[in-house]
Formats: C-alpha cells, structure tokens, sequence
C-alpha cells in the first residue's frame, strides 16, 4: 500500500478544497501582515508626534513663567504628568539612549515652531534621545539663557496588531471565503461521483438510464463519452444474444430432419442412441433460445421480499419431488426487502435450490441479512446446502461454464442440459452479486448466492 500523508483527504473535494483553503490563508495571512505593517507605522508616528508636541509645550510654558517661579512649575508639571519627567539642567540630558533618528529631531523642531511665543523665547538647541524600541524618549530643550529643560516622555508599546473590529472583520471574511470555497468545490466536484455510481450501475444493469450531459464543458463531454460507451455495450450484448438466438433458432429445423431421417435407422440399437443424442441437442438448443431470450429481456429492477421468494421456491421444490419435501428448510427472517429483477432472480435462485434438491435430495435455505454474513461489502447472502455427494473442490468452477454436466449428473436423467448453473451466475453477476459453489465440510454441497443489500 502507498504511504499516505497523514491529514491528506481522499477525495478530490478535499484535496482541492484544502489546496485552495491553504492559498486563502496564506493570502490573508500576506495581507494581514502588510496592514499590520502599515497600522504600526501610522501609530508610531502618531506617537512620537505627539510626544514632539508634548514637550514643546512643557518648554513653552516654562520659558513662558517667571524666572523667579520656574522651579514651582517645574516642580508642578513634573507632579501632574505621570510618567512624564521633567527637570531644569545645566546640560543637556545625559543617557545610554542613541540620538534620535533626524527625521524625529525635524519633527521636534517643525512643532516648536507651531507652538505661539515670542521668538526671544524659543529653544536655542535641542538634544531628542531615544528610539521606540526603548518604550522613552530623553528631550532637551535649550532656554536663551543657558538652562535647559530635559524632559523625559514615556512611549506606550504599540498596540498594532490586535484591534477587536478588525480581528472580527479578519475572522468574517475567512469565513465567508472558507464556507464559499467549500461550496464551490463540493458543487464542481459532484459531477466525478455521479459518474462513479453511473458506471456501478451500468456494471449491473446494461439498461440503465443515459447520464445526463449538461454541466460545465468536461463534465458534459465525459458524461456523452460515457453515454456513448453504455450504448456500444448495449449494442455490443444485443448483437450476441441475437446471434445466439439466430443460430438456436436455424438449428431446430435440421435436428427436426435428422430425428425424422433416424426414424428409419435399422439397427434399433444405433437408432435409439441418436434419438437420444438429438434429443439432448434438442433440449440444448431449447435452452439456449431461452437463455439469450432472457439476456435481451430488459425487466426493471423492483423491490421484492427475497424471504417471501426463497420460501415460494422450496415449496415448488417440495411439491416436484415429494419425496424431498421434508428435507427442505428455510431458516432467516420472515422479510427481507432487496431491489432485483423479480423473474430473472427467481430463475437464478430456482436453478440452486433445483440442483441441491436433485443431487443432494434436499435444500437447506439460509437467508443471511447484509452485515450477518462473513462476506464482504455488506451482501445479502443466501445459502443452499444438500447433503448429497457433494462436488470435486476441482469442478467448482467449471460447473459454471455452459454445458458442463459432471459424470455423475449424466447418468442421472435429471432432464438438464448443464446451463443452469451457467444461467444463475449470469443473472446475480448482472444484479451485483455472484454465485459459487464448494463442498461442506461435513458433506454436500453448499452453493452461495449473494446479492446487493
Ligand atoms: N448440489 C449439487 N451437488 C452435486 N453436484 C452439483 C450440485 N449442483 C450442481 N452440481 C453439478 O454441476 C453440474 C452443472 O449444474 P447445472 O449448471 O445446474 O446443470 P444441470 O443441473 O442442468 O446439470 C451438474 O450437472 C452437477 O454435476
Ligand atoms: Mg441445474
């Protein structure tokens, strides 16, 4: 067996679905990186914009208080700002922290000049310390007259990735998209199966109904395709039957010649030896004409209670051969429905419990219900069991050609030709099922038909 990789589907549905699911993910994924990318970026900005604004205004309003008071602002606005730090230095902040990048120090510089006070006042030099990473950022802002303000702004880490909409927007449109996808795959995919069950059915029954052709373009093509191969082996069976028909047919006027012309054979031995023999011929080519009659019959499968047929036959059975009568058994349950061609499998079943009945001197039936029995698929399993001579393991399956009779049968003058057997493999391969025979172990013969449930 080939090795399979675990969590692979079987199914062409699964497979593809599961291709095309993986692609959607990895897009989303792509796309949710990029906007988180983007969304980090203009958060960011906000940020240290706002910390830009943050500390020219706390410059402005020291440079802006009266020198004598500045440390009580000082003071004031370093106890009102939590977090924020701020103190009146000689120099500028000291630090481990880098420079800032210059675009920052730009942007410092772009909201000092927003801020409104008298240009006297604006900062002589400035000092930014810092990067985002660090979570601070160290600003210090030179006065006119030497001192500097250092402030020291704390930067909340930026919350980029998981905001409440845009999850649920996230998780709506994997959704939609995972829903849609497999609706879509289940509904291009369904087509494969009904081709599936369309050639199982065409296995059992040649006249089944025609595909229909529409869909999408190959569906449409391989369901004419498929068409077109059930009509040439519909053609194909017709043209044999008739030919086996035909050939019955032609056959009965010669045997008929022959049999009047034996008439008047003299040696009264030789004569009643050919009389025999073209009667056999005769009983042959009877059943034959029967048998392709029966092949070209297009009977429609019907529900029956195959219980119901099995008891009918052993009773048929027990009324031909009396004396076998109390040697024929049913044992199973009282119904059981299967979908069959009522005439053909009554044919087929009368056939195996006839041959029990005739060589084994009596049938046992046994109905198995699908599951019960050992046999595999879930069949309908029925049992005929004599206890008769039983059969050479070596003959089980030449028994089924056509007109094979064992030695034993022939010296029998049990009336048959040898297509029985013949005929009710034919009948229960064409519904599904099969039919063999074997030895018991015991003794007999058990034949075994079984059939779709
Ligand atoms: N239950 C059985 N016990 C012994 N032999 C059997 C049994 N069923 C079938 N056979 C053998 O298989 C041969 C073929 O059977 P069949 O095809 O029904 O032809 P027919 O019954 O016309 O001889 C029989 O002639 C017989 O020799
Ligand atoms: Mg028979």
């Amino acid at each position: 067996m080939k090795r399979r990789l675990l969590l692979w589907p079987r199914s062409l549905g699964g497979r593809t679905a599961l291709v095309l699911l993986i692609s959607l993910t990895l897009v989303q994924v792509a796309g949710l990186a990029i906007h988180a990318l983007d969304r980090r970026d203009a958060l960011r900005f906000a940020q240290l914009r706002d910390v830009a604004v943050r500390a020219a205004s706390i410059y402005r309003t020291i440079a802006l208080a009266d020198p004598d008071n500045r440390v009580g602002v000082v003071r004031a606005i370093d106890a009102r700002e939590g977090g924020t730090a701020v103190s009146l230095d000689d120099g500028p902040p000291v630090s481990a922290l880098p420079p800032a990048f210059p675009e920052l120090q730009r942007l410092l510089r772009v909201n000092m000049l927003l801020v409104p006070m008298p240009p006297a006042l604006r900062p002589r030099a400035f000092v930014w310390l810092g990067e985002p990473a660090a979570r601070q950022m160290l600003i210090g802002m030179q006065m006119p007259d030497g001192l500097w303000v250092n402030v020291r702004l704390p930067l909340a880490p930026a919350r980029w990735f998981l905001s409440g909409t845009f999850l649920a927007a996230f998780l709506l449109m994997t959704a939609a998209a995972g829903g849609l996808t497999l609706w879509a795959v289940r509904r291009l995919t369904r087509p494969v199966a009904t081709l599936a069950a369309a050639a199982e059915r065409l296995g059992r029954d040649v006249n089944a109904a025609p595909l229909p052709e529409d869909g999408p373009e190959e569906i449409a093509k391989a369901a004419a395709a498929f068409n077109t191969m059930a009509a040439r082996i519909r053609r194909f069976l017709a043209d044999r039957n008739f030919m086996l028909a035909a050939i019955g047919h032609d056959l009965r006027t010669p045997i008929t010649r022959l049999k009047l012309r034996a008439e008047f054979i003299e040696d009264e031995e030789l004569r009643r030896k050919t009389l025999a023999d073209l009667d056999e011929l005769e009983a042959m080519v009877a059943a034959t004409l029967a048998f392709g009659r029966e092949t070209l019959s297009d009977e429609a499968p019907a529900p029956l209670d195959l219980a119901e047929l099995l008891r009918t036959l052993l009773d048929e059975a027990a009324d031909a051969w009396p004396e076998a009568a109390e040697r024929c058994t049913y044992r199973g349950p009282d119904h059981l429905t299967v979908s069959a061609r009522p005439l053909a499998l009554k044919r087929a079943l009368t056939n195996l419990v006839g041959n029990a009945v005739k060589y084994g001197g009596g049938a046992r039936i046994t109905l198995l219900p699908a599951g019960q029995a050992r046999m595999p698929g879930g069949m309908v399993t029925v049992l005929v069991e004599d206890d008769g001579p039983g059969i050479d393991p070596e003959e089980t399956e030449r028994v089924f050609q056509p007109f094979v009779r064992l030695e034993a049968s022939r010296n029998r003058e049990t009336g048959g030709v040898g297509l029985g057997l013949t005929i009710a493999r034919n009948i229960l391969r064409a519904h599904g099922g099969d039919a063999v025979i074997a030895p018991r172990a015991g003794g007999g013969t058990r034949a075994t038909a079984t059939l779709p449930a």
